[in-house]
């Protein structure tokens, strides 16, 4: 499976916490895009796509939801519930968000530019694609 969780740095002083991200430190690509989610509801999934040449880490800066995450062999569950840890996303994997919570901000750190080609949306696609990759 090609993702994982990352503790990110924490700077902690009664003062409250800090965490900083450095490219190509703290997380495995240089960020070329940065965007949140906010006014998330619990009833409205998101998602369900993958990408062929996109890096990801994503942070529950508030709240929590819940991540489906497929190879196309296999289907695992993280819960994103804490702004101290990064979920890493690589290549060729579909993803799916759930069960938001209310006011739930998710930042993602992205290592491309936006692209719509790029983007695979249908699962049959995705299984498809990665039959040609072999
Ligand atoms: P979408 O890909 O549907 O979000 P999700 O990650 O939940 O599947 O994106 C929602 C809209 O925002 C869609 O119209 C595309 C647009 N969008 C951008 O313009 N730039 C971006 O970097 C992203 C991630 C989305």
């Amino acid at each position: 499976m090609n993702y994982k969780l990352i503790d990110m740095p924490v700077h902690g002083d009664k003062r409250g916490k800090l965490v900083a991200i450095e490219a190509l430190k703290d997380i495995p690509f240089e960020i070329k895009r940065v965007y949140y989610m906010f006014d998330t509801l619990p009833n409205e999934s998101r998602g369900f796509h993958a990408h062929k040449d996109l890096e990801q880490i994503i942070i529950a800066m508030d709240g929590a939801c819940r991540f489906i995450l497929d190879d196309g062999e296999r289907r695992e569950q993280v819960l994103l519930n804490r702004p101290d840890v990064g979920l890493y996303i690589g290549k060729n994997m579909w993803r799916e968000m759930h069960d938001f919570s209310y006011g739930c901000k998710l930042v993602v750190l992205a290592s491309e530019h936006y692209d719509e080609k790029e983007y695979i949306r249908n699962y049959d696609e995705f299984l498809k694609g990665l039959k040609n990759n072999d």
